[in-house]
């Protein structure tokens, strides 16, 4: 019986890759540098897919990948039904609320927020009772602020310098994030030894901590 990984492109693909075979999974290096967007490893134990982060989560919950492995923010902004056993210790990095350096409070009237999350940005600022227009966007967040498009973002912050560099600063930190592996329901139990194997593997490899 073999599993089906799906793996976030971007940021955590390498590290993912590198995780994996620090844990004894190996991908042809060859096929890597391919634009192959499905390899199996070299035993044929998992077969893997490389899909946009947010669509990670999708083919999980849909069953076409039995495990996914992708970033909180993604995971956190997707709202899908998948098992998180555990988190991984790679792709550290922060979910903030930022603004240009200096700006003075973001707490009158409605703040505009330019963001990739959403989700995050509304419950977040629900929270604490702050109204907000969310401004949704794909991309290149920080410009938002500094165009005037918005008072402030919400966004993923790894070194920081992407925010220094276009003047913006950390409010407040929202959530910290790192990979995590989700799990769909059915595969859970259907795969359950192949599933468990992978955990330990990966468990014995990071310290991985419990859910994502
Ligand atoms: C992410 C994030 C920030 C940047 C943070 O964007 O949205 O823009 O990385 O990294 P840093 O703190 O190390 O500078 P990504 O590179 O994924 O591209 P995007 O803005 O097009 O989504």
């Amino acid at each position: 019986m073999s599993l089906t990984i799906a793996i976030a492109k971007g940021r955590l693909q390498q590290p993912v890759l590198d995780l994996l075979a620090s844990a004894g999974i190996h991908l042809d290096p060859q096929a890597l540098s391919s634009r192959r967007l499905t390899l199996e490893n070299d035993s044929g134990d998992y077969r893997f897919l490389f899909v946009k982060p947010a669509d990670v989560p999708i083919y999980v919950e849909h069953g076409i990948a039995d495990c996914g492995v992708l970033g909180r923010d993604i995971f956190l902004e997707s709202a899908t039904d998948v098992l998180q056993p555990i988190s991984l210790e790679v792709g550290r990095c922060q979910i903030v609320v930022a603004a240009p350096s200096g700006a003075s409070s973001l707490n009158g009237g409605v703040v505009r927020v330019a963001t990739k999350y959403p989700r995050i940005t509304a419950a977040h600022f629900g929270s604490k009772g702050v109204a907000v227009e969310v401004i949704p966007l794909t991309g290149s967040v920080e410009i938002a602020p500094v165009l005037g498009l918005a008072d402030c973002i919400v966004d993923l912050v790894e070194t920081g310098r992407t925010l220094r560099e276009n003047g913006l600063e950390i409010v407040e930190v929202i959530a910290e994030s790192k990979a995590c592996l989700v799990v769909n329901r059915t595969s859970y139990h259907f795969k359950a030894t192949i599933i468990f194997q992978l955990i330990q593997l990966l468990k014995n490899q990071t310290k991985g901590g419990a859910g994502c």
